[in-house]
C-alpha cells in the first residue's frame, strides 16, 4: 500500500523528535498529561457532522456557541469567532468586512499573504506602510505609529488599517499609539497577532516577565490569532476577537462563512474547546511554566561566548531567534546541526534561526536545544578564538522600501526570472515560509528581488509564483 503521507508522519513522529516549530501543542503530551486522552483515543469516532445537538459553526446557539463564550471571557473581548480555516480565513473575512469592494486599504508591506489574497478577491487598492528594519539583525523590525499616520494622511479615503504583531520573529509592534492614529481618524484597526495567540495569558499569569501586551488589550478593533501556532489547539484552527463596537459584526459574519468551508471539522472545534478549558483550569501554570523555561534557556544560551539571540523592547521572547555566524555557521547549516540531534526549527533567515517555542514545550525540550548548542561551541572552539564574524544577512529591500508601482497587469506572460528586471509582476512571489510576498502584482520586479529568489531557491526554499521552469508571471509587453 502506498501511504507517503502517514508513513512520513509516523516516521517522524517514531523518532520522538524535539519540536521548536509549528503548532503549540507539540504533540499528544499535553492533552493525556491534562486529562484529555479520552478524546485522543476518540478522535475518529468523533468526527461528525452537524447532527442534532452539535450546532453549527455559522449559526451557533448550542455547544460551539459555548467554547465561544470561554474565548470572549478569556481575551475579555465582545465577541470570539471560531475559525477552522486558519487566521488565513480569518484576516481574509475581517478585510472584507471592513473595507468596501474597489476601496483602499493601509496595509504593512510585510503582511502575511492571505491578506494579499483578500485584496484581488475585492479589487481592494493597498497603501504600504513600511516595516523598520531590526537594527543590527538585518530582519524586519516594528511598523512605527509616524508611518501608519503618514499613510493615513496620505490616504485620508482608506477604510482600514492592518498589521502583523507580533511578526515572524516576534517583533511587536505599538498598537496602543497605532490605535490612537486609527481611530481619531474614525477608521478600523485590524491586528494580525497570528504569531501571538498566548499574550492574553501572560499577560494574564506573568506580567512580570515583561512580554508585549495583546493586541485585544492595547486598542485594536478585531484581532485574528493563531492558536494552533503557540497554543493548543489543532493545525488550521484559530480565533477571530472582534474587541470594538466599530465593526458591522453581521457583515463579518456574512464574510467568515464566505470564507470557510461549509463542512468544518469537528475534531478540530473540539480541540479549540480543550485549548479554551486548558486556559481556564491549568492555563496559569502551564505559562508560568514556560515564562520559567524561558527564562533559564536565555540565561544559560547567554552563557555560550559565539551565540547572539535577538532581545529588544516589545519582544516577544517565546520565538527563539539564534545566530551562531560567530562560529562560521551560517542559518541553513546551524538548522541541519540541529536537525542531527533530533531538533526542528520553525524559519531560517540569513544567519538567523527561529525556535518556535509553544504551550506543549517542556523543560527537557529546552535542555535538548541548550546542549546542541553547547556543543556546537565546543566543537568550534578555535573558531570564536578567531571571532571569524559573518555579518547577519539583509533582508529584501522590497519589504522596507518602496518598489517601484504601476497599475495590476491585465494580460500576462510568463519569462524567466533572470530576464524578469522592469517587469510589472502581475502573480505574487512568495518565499514560504514566512510567506511574505517580495514582489506583488504592480510592482516591478528589480535586481534585489531577483537575487534574493535565487539565492532562496538555492538554500532549497519555496518560492510560491516560481515555476519549475523558473519563470514568473509578469505583464504582458
Ligand atoms: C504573520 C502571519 N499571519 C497570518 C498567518 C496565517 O495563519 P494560519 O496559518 O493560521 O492561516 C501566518 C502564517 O504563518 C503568519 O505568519
Amino acid at each position: 500500500m502506498n501511504k507517503a503521507i502517514t508513513s512520513f508522519l509516523m516516521d517522524h513522529a517514531g523518532r520522538n523528535p524535539v519540536s521548536f516549530h509549528m503548532p503549540g501543542h507539540k504533540g499528544s503530551r499535553i492533552y493525556r498529561e491534562n486529562g484529555y486522552g479520552d478524546f485522543l483515543d476518540m478522535i475518529m469516532d468523533c468526527d461528525i457532522t452537524e447532527i442534532p445537538g452539535a450546532d453549527n459553526l455559522f449559526q451557533t446557539e448550542g455547544i460551539i456557541a459555548e467554547t465561544m463564550k470561554k474565548y470572549q471571557r478569556l481575551y475579555g473581548v465582545k465577541k470570539s469567532y471560531l475559525l477552522v480555516n486558519g487566521s488565513s480565513g480569518g484576516l481574509i473575512a475581517a478585510i472584507l468586512a471592513c473595507v468596501k469592494p474597489g476601496g483602499k486599504i493601509i496595509l504593512a508591506r510585510n503582511c502575511h499573504k492571505s491578506i494579499f489574497n483578500a485584496l484581488s478577491l475585492a479589487s481592494i487598492e493597498p497603501v504600504y506602510a513600511y516595516p523598520q528594519e531590526a537594527e543590527g539583525y538585518g530582519i524586519l523590525g516594528e511598523i512605527s505609529s509616524a508611518e501608519i499616520a503618514r499613510c493615513m494622511d496620505a490616504n485620508p479615503d482608506a477604510d482600514a488599517v492592518i498589521l502583523p504583531s507580533p511578526n515572524y520573529y516576534g517583533i511587536c509592534s505599538d498598537i496602543k499609539s497605532i490605535a490612537e492614529e486609527v481611530h481619531c481618524r474614525g477608521k478600523i484597526l485590524i491586528v494580525d497577532q497570528a504569531h501571538g495567540a498566548h499574550l492574553k495569558f501572560f499577560e494574564k499569569h506573568a506580567a512580570d516577565k515583561g512580554f508585549p501586551k495583546s493586541a485585544e488589550k492595547q486598542g485594536a478593533d478585531i484581532v485574528i490569532n493563531s492558536t494552533h501556532k503557540t497554543l493548543a489547539s489543532f493545525t488550521q484552527s484559530a480565533l477571530l476577537n472582534v474587541v470594538s463596537d466599530r465593526v458591522n459584526q453581521f457583515i463579518l459574519e456574512d464574510k467568515l462563512q464566505t470564507m470557510e468551508s461549509s463542512s468544518p471539522s469537528y475534531p478540530m472545534m473540539a480541540t479549540l474547546d480543550i485549548n479554551a478549558d486548558l486556559l481556564e483550569t491549568t492555563g496559569g501554570k502551564l505559562i508560568k511554566d514556560w515564562a520559567e523555561n524561558l527564562d533559564s534557556f536565555y540565561k544559560e544560551a547567554k552563557k555560550i561566548p559565539g551565540l547572539s539571540l535577538i532581545e529588544m523592547e516589545n519582544f516577544d521572547r517565546t520565538k527563539l531567534n539564534i545566530d551562531m555566524s560567530a562560529y562560521g555557521l551560517g542559518g541553513n547549516e546551524l538548522e541541519e546541526k540541529l536537525m542531527k540531534e533530533g531538533i526542528f526549527i520553525e524559519l531560517v533567515t540569513g544567519n538567523i534561526v527561529m525556535c518556535m517555542s509553544g504551550i506543549g514545550n517542556v523543560r527537557s525540550d529546552y535542555e535538548k536545544l541548550l546542549s546542541a548548542l553547547k556543543k556546537i561551541d565546543e566543537e568550534r572552539q578555535d573558531f570564536i578564538a578567531g571571532r571569524v564574524s559573518l555579518r547577519p544577512e539583509k533582508q529584501p529591500k522590497a519589504l522596507t522600501k518602496v518598489l517601484e508601482q504601476r497599475e495590476i497587469p491585465k494580460e500576462k506572460e510568463f519569462v524567466q526570472l533572470s530576464e524578469a528586471a522592469g517587469r510589472v509582476c502581475a502573480s505574487s512571489l512568495i518565499p514560504y515560509p514566512p510567506g511574505i510576498p517580495i514582489a506583488c502584482p504592480g510592482e516591478v520586479i528589480d535586481e534585489d528581488v531577483i537575487e534574493y529568489i535565487k539565492k532562496s531557491r538555492k538554500a532549497d526554499e519555496k518560492v510560491i509564483g516560481l515555476t519549475s521552469d523558473n519563470t514568473v508571471c509578469v505583464g504582458k509587453q
